[in-house]
């Protein structure tokens, strides 16, 4: 079976920049993203393809390539939907913040949505792609509703989740560690069905890379990826807090552990705490799965994943309040970076957010500066929060496009992203122009600590 025409529903941090890959690779594959969010569209449909809505390294190239030819955005739903052969589901599927299991289970309302829109609207057999993050057996569900409300035409479902990371988002697609299809390979249709979605890959994917599975595998292998990255930054993030009582430094405990080849040296950076989107979500998405089957002790192990998260951002801001003499009431404390990582624009449950948060509650002052976050994200994050009104949120934080403006005069400084560029600020100016003693809390080990104390800083790292 030969993919003339893909639909992707969904156009976010996933669907877009993977249809963009997918339409840049496959030339001859019309590829439209759809969304209900019509601002969300008409920015990936602006003109300046520096305007679109998503920032990742080297995207807009790629968008610039496609856009036109054989990638599309549209908010007409149903017409794509209609037209395709393959239709990807990349909704959002975040913590339910409602009713039985709210606050640990994925909400699968949008998912449910797109199937019953699909159901309706389809006249024709169709592969249905799940590549959002589900819950495992998602599929059963999917296929129930897609049989039960549909047109008598035949659909197969796989599971296709996404590993790409932000930030890195567009190199991730282009070279996959690997790529994974859970599919029916008990039956010739399923079968089928997987082979037109490797070869969809494997227009640049080496086939060694291409893993295919069963489908419920495939849906539990993406929550256990996020689980084990997650993990392992709650246990370099543990160790980090050992160190500081005992003088060890977390970064060289890190690279002597890392290099036992058992091990690994990928992501044992200790920091402030993860954020993003995904490794929350998934993981209490895992520990109520794995309570829905009475098993507690599953369940208590992978919690503590979250645990050891909350504690190291609530310990990094209650840090920058013990050491500025236990009062940060009227002092002004600024923030360098606001997004949960560096090169995006997302800040989904970044920890400067509840950092900021527990600072706020302390009185403090907050002046804040992020090269891609604009002011209006960041107070609306802090207004989801509802610990204090809006009026409040905005009188006592200040965003501004200049990091030495936001430095100037504060009592402290508190770096919470990894912007490259932040290394490389004029520190001696910053400092001058701080009141003293000059502190600086840095929440990502990215700042030369000796420089830093040489120029005056009373200095203090992470794991340090
Ligand atoms: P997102 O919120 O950025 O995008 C989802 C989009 O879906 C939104 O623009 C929303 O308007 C749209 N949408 C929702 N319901 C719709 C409907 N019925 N019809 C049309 N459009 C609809 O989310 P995201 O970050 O792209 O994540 C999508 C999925 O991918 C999630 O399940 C997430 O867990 C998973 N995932 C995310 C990442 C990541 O790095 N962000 C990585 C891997 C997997
Ligand atoms: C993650 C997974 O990596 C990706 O495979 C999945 O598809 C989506 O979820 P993402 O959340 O975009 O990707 O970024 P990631 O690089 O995993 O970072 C997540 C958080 O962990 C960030 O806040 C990051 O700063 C933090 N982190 C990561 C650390 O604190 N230390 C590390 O060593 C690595």
């Amino acid at each position: 079976m030969k993919i003339k025409n893909i639909c992707c529903i969904g156009a976010g941090y996933v669907g877009g920049p993977t249809m963009a890959v997918i339409a840049q690779k496959c030339p001859e594959i019309n590829v439209t993203v759809v969304d209900i969010n019509e601002k969300r569209i008409a920015a990936w449909n602006d003109k300046d393809v520096e305007n679109i809505p998503i920032y990742e390294p080297g995207l807009s190239e790629v968008v610039a390539e496609a856009r036109d030819r054989n990638l599309f955005f549209s908010t007409d739903v149903d017409a794509a939907i209609d037209k395709a052969d393959l239709i990807f589901i990349s909704v959002n599927t975040p913590t339910k913040t409602y009713g039985m299991g709210k606050g640990m289970a994925a909400d699968l309302k949008f998912i449910e949505l797109c199937a019953r829109q699909i159901a309706r609207v389809a006249k024709d057999d169709k592969i249905i792609v799940e590549k959002s993050t589900l819950p495992v057996r998602t599929a059963e569900a999917l296929k129930n509703i897609l049989e039960n409300t549909g047109n008598g035409v035949n659909f197969q479902i796989l599971s296709n989740p996404e590993f790409l990371a932000e930030g890195t988002a567009v190199k991730d697609l282009m070279k996959p560690d690997r790529v994974l299809i859970g599919g029916d390979i008990n039956s010739e249709e399923g079968k089928e069905a997987v082979q037109a979605l490797v070869d969809i890959y494997n227009h640049w994917v080496p086939k060694e890379n291409i893993l295919t599975t069963n489908v419920w595998s495939s849906e539990l292998s993406k929550l256990t990826a996020n689980a084990f990255l997650a993990q392992r930054v709650s246990s370099i993030n543990a160790m980090s807090e050992l160190c500081e009582k005992t003088g060890a430094d977390v970064n060289e405990v890190a690279k002597a552990v890392g290099m036992d080849s058992r091990i690994g040296a990928k992501f044992l950076k200790s920091s402030v705490g993860f954020g993003g989107s995904c490794f929350q979500k998934d993981i209490l998405n895992l520990v109520y799965i794995a309570k829905s089957f009475g098993l507690n002790e599953v369940a208590d192990y992978w919690e503590q994943v979250i645990i050891m998260n909350d504690h190291q951002k609530k310990r990094f801001a209650a840090n920058i309040v013990k050491t500025l003499f236990n009062t940060v009431s009227g002092k002004k404390i600024s923030f360098l970076g606001w997004a949960f990582k560096k090169d995006t624009n997302d800040t989904r449950e970044s920890a400067a957010i509840y950092v900021a948060d527990y600072l706020l509650n302390e009185q403090a002052d907050i002046v804040i500066y992020d090269p891609k976050v604009t002011k209006e994200q960041i107070y609306a994050d802090l207004n989801y929060l509802g610990t204090r009104s809006e009026k409040e949120n905005r009188s006592r934080v200040t965003v501004l496009n200049d990091p030495y403006k936001v430095c100037e005069d504060a009592h402290a400084i508190a770096v919470l992203t990894e912007w490259d560029e932040f290394e490389h600020l004029d520190w001696k100016k910053i400092y001058d122009n701080m009141l003293k003693p000059a502190f600086l809390f840095d929440g990502r080990r990215l700042l030369k600590k000796e420089e830093k104390k040489e120029i005056g800083f009373e200095f203090y790292a992470i794991g340090n």
